[in-house]
Formats: structure tokens, sequence, C-alpha cells
């Protein structure tokens, strides 16, 4: 497929999860959580997948060029600033894809002209040097004016008319602070194309922030006026109010295709898969009322709504919870069921685990099933993102814990905790269990780092249900956000407290000399 032979009715979709929803304060991931991402996006038909920044550190620049190596359908594309040196970098890392692409950008607002120090023809050149730049790199460039919403129209289309000139294949129109709404949205798009020459050569693509929860209307609008590709990401991720959702997106061109007659290539099975995923890595909990992917997207409680979904469903679900991968009924097994079914319970659920991670997370599925009388589907994914984010390789690993709780504290937490392969043991007493266990860490193993947030969920319903505890750490301005999963609430705080200091480890190894412990 080339961008600009793609059949007048098929909307591309560009995914840039791993890009704009990586820039979200918090959402950071590591390297092989970004691999996984990109797997699975490429193997959902995701057209286009933004990798990453690559100038923006050696971290970004290595997620990029892995994904470039791996992926084995879409176009891999990284982003770079309006500088020869911003793109080369870019080139650099996506060139080992089969098919790959240049994202370049400038902020084209008076607001933004004004941070620049560059009037409106100091820029225009620059645009025009930066993609022929592009172009003369790789054949696949996209341009984007970013805060085109509030571009004034006429200079718009002149840079437009200048960046297609230099030879970007895809024009992407930005609404880089969610401002604005769906018929502006269209009549932006439609005012392109009528009055920029060369638009008909060129993909125009939308982009939404959704600061006004307009995000998905608005992308829909524009691909109405004739945009031909959508960039989303999973779950809405990204800065402030996010993305315009994949998801959503998908799923209303499916199910309202008679009034918007338009294809994406989307296995809108793997939907769901992809949501836990991103849930799980980033941090970021998929509220229970989300559009498709939320919780209660299909649950139907009330007694009116439950006895016509009986006679009918179609009398409440205008989809099928198996269109974006749910099975329909997410009780799965007790503790007598093998590992031959748990492979293929978690097959049904979308993961495919190699041989060692499949063993530790049957050794984890047995230990819950004799502690909690029903294992359901979501205790499942719990128990296999725990797995992937607590590793037996990590500089710090949790070894016993036992705290003391009553209603005359303070309560006690007794740790033993090993720091490289040394165990070491220390009791501490805190403001309730939980802090109890986190001093018992801090007084092990001594950090600056702040805890920004702590965030707990029940998995299921019950009072045996898993928890899922997120924590999020701050150290020199670096977010990371451990998880983990478990019946006792206090350890799946510990542990989650101990996966973020370990993500903090890693990435300090990177950037700097080892920690002094
Ligand atoms: O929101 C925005 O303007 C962006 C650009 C870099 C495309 O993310
Ligand atoms: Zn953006």
């Amino acid at each position: 497929m080339t961008d600009t032979k793609q059949a007048q009715d098929r909307v591309l979709i560009f995914d840039t999860t791993l890009r704009d929803g990586e820039q979200s304060p918090g959402a950071t991931m590591t390297h092989d959580e970004k691999l996984e991402i990109a797997a699975l996006l490429d193997d959902m038909g995701v057209d286009i997948i933004e990798a990453g920044f690559p100038i923006a550190s050696e971290g970004d620049f290595e997620a990029v060029r892995d994904i470039a190596k791996l992926a084995k359908r879409a176009v891999i594309c990284g982003l770079a600033r309006a500088s020869t040196t911003d793109i080369d970098r870019a080139w650099e890392a996506v060139k080992h894809s089969p098919r790959p692409r240049i994202h370049t950008f400038i902020g084209t607002s008076p607001l933004h002209r004004g941070i620049t120090s560059l009037d409106q023809d100091g820029m225009a050149e620059q645009i025009h040097a930066t993609v022929t730049h592009a172009r003369n790199l790789c054949d696949n460039v996209q341009w984007s004016p970013m805060d085109a919403t509030r571009t004034e129209h006429d200079y718009l289309c002149r840079v437009v008319e200048i960046a297609i000139k230099a030879g970007a294949t895809t024009i992407n129109i930005p609404d880089t602070v969610g401002y604005t709404a769906p018929r502006e949205s269209a009549a932006l798009i439609a005012m392109l194309l009528e009055r920029v020459p060369g638009a008909d050569e060129v993909v125009f693509a939308t982009h939404c922030h959704n600061d006004l929860g307009m995000a998905t209307a608005n992308a829909l609008a524009a691909v109405d006026a004739g945009a031909r590709q959508i960039e989303c990401t999973i779950n809405g991720l990204g800065e402030r109010a996010g993305n315009t959702a994949l998801e959503e997106v998908v799923m209303a061109l499916r199910v309202r295709n008679d009034i918007m007659p338009y294809q994406t290539g989307i296995d809108t099975t793997k939907i769901m898969q992809a949501s836990r995923l991103v849930a799980g890595i980033s941090g970021f909990p998929v509220q229970f009322n989300k559009a498709i992917v939320g919780k209660n997207a299909f649950a139907h409680e009330s007694g009116i709504h439950q006895d016509g979904m009986l006679k009918n469903a179609e009398t409440f679900e205008i989809m099928r919870p198996t269109d974006i991968g749910l099975s329909e009924t997410s009780l799965v097994m007790g503790k007598h069921s093998g590992r031959a079914a748990l492979r293929a319970k978690l097959h049904d659920l979308g993961y495919d685990l190699a041989d060692n991670q499949l063993g530790d997370v049957f050794v984890r599925f047995k230990a819950l099933a004799d502690r909690k009388k029903e294992v359901y589907d979501d205790d499942l994914v719990a128990l296999v993102a725990d797995s992937a984010t607590n590793a037996e390789h990590d500089y710090l690993q949790v070894k016993r814990l036992r705290v003391v709780c009553g209603t005359d504290g303070p309560q006690e937490a007794e740790l033993t905790l090993a720091i490289d392969g040394v165990d070491h043991s220390i009791d501490a007493t805190g403001d309730g269990p939980v802090d109890a266990a986190f001093n018992a860490v801090r007084m092990l193993y001594p950090h600056e780092a702040r805890l920004a947030l702590y965030q707990v969920h029940a998995v299921t319903e019950g009072t045996d249900a898993q928890a899922t505890v997120s924590v999020r750490m701050e150290e020199a301005g670096h977010i990371v956000t451990g998880q983990s999963a478990d019946t006792d609430t206090v350890v799946a705080s510990l542990r989650a407290y101990v996966n973020a200091l370990n993500k903090l480890i890693v990435r300090r190894q990177k950037t700097r000399p080892a920690a002094a412990f």
C-alpha cells in the first residue's frame, strides 16, 4: 500500500501511543514495553506506527530503531522538529524499516511563530528547507503545522503548499491544544483541499487533542471532509486530556458505516488486548465508563436493561463484546485447571506467552486459585501484567513482608529486600501498613525519588479480589510508574513501589554513573 494510491474510502490509522501518548507525564515506557506495544499495533493492522522522537534521548532513538527492525506490516515513523539534525536522527532510526517515514513539524500559529522568533517568510523558508532535506532521505515524509487550528488560513494554505512542493506526501493538521469543534474541523480540511494547489496529490491527516472532549468527533468530521489518515492513541492516551482514542474512531466507523462509509484495516478483536496492555504499561487505568474499552461499556445492570438484553442483545447493544475481543463469559478456571487450559485461556485473551513466562504465570495462577474462589479473565490479565513488570533479574526484589495492623497504631512492617542479590532485613513503623512497608524500603534502600501518585484498583468484585496498584515516582525530572497485583493490597503496594524503584535504577544506569548504594 502506498499513501497516495489508497482507495477513496480507506482511512489510514496512524497510532502515536508510543510518541504523543508516551509524552504524557508518568506514562514513560521501557524499551521492551515499547516493543511489545509496537508488535501488537503491527499485528492488529495499524497502518503507521509513530514509534517515538529519536532526537529526544538515546532510549527513544533505540526504541524507534528496534521497532523499525521488528514491524512486519506497518510504516514506521519517527518525529523530528524542523531542523536537519533532528531529521537526520529520525532517519537513522527509521531507515531500518522496509517502510520508513519521517514526520517533521513546526508550530505555525502566531503564538508559535513568536516563540521561534521567525516571521512568516522566515518560517516558510525553514519549512521548505527541512521538508526538502527529509525528502532527500526518505520518500515517505509527513509534515505538520503544529497548532494548525489556530493558524491564519492564508498562511496555513501557503505553508501547506510549500511543504507539498518540497515533497511531503502526508500533510497532518494538528489541533494541538484541543481547541477546535467538529464543524470547524471539517471546514478546515475542506478549505485546504479546495485552496491548496497539489492538495489532491497527498494524504491529509487529522491529529486531535481532547481538551474539550471533542477529539473523536473532530477527527471523524475531518474524515467526512476528506482527511484520510486519523492520528490516535490506544485508550486516548496523551498529554493533558489525551488524543483521539483509536478504539473510538475505529468502532465508530465500523458501527456507523451507514453514515460514515469508510474502512480501516484494524482487526477490532485485538482492541481490548491493546487497551489492557497500554493501561498496564502506562499505569493510566481506563475509566469505568470509557467508550468501547471501559469496564462498564458492555455491562447491563439495571433490571430493564437486563430483561431487554436477555430477549434480544440488540435492544441495548450496538456492538458485540466479541467485536473488540471480549469473550462472552469471563469466568475461567479453578485450582484444578492445568497449564494447557491456562495457555488456551490466555490465548483467547490475546496473550501468547513464551514458555518461561507461562510457567511463572501458572505458578501465580495456582497460588491465586488457592486463595480466591473464582478466577476471572481480569484476574489473569492482572497476573500477566504483574509477571511482565516484576522480574527475577531486578536489582531490588521483595523477599518477605509481614505487617502488624490494628486499631491502636502505629503499624509495623518487617521486610526482607534483596538488593543486587543480597538479602537485607529491617523493621519499620508507619501511618498504616502501606506507609510502614514503604518506610522499610526507604530505610534499606535510601533514595531521593518522590512518590507522585499511589493508586489502588480492585480487579474484580468481592472481598477476595486482587488489587492492582500503580505507584508513580519522580526523580530529577524523570517520572516512572510501577505496577503490581495481588489479593493482598499491602503486598501489591510494596511490589509496585519496588517496581518503580527498579525502573528508576535502570534509567539512572543509562544516564549517569551507578547509584551510591
Ligand atoms: O499535537 C501536536 O501538534 C503534535 C505534533 C507534533 C504533530 O503532536
Ligand atoms: Zn499531539
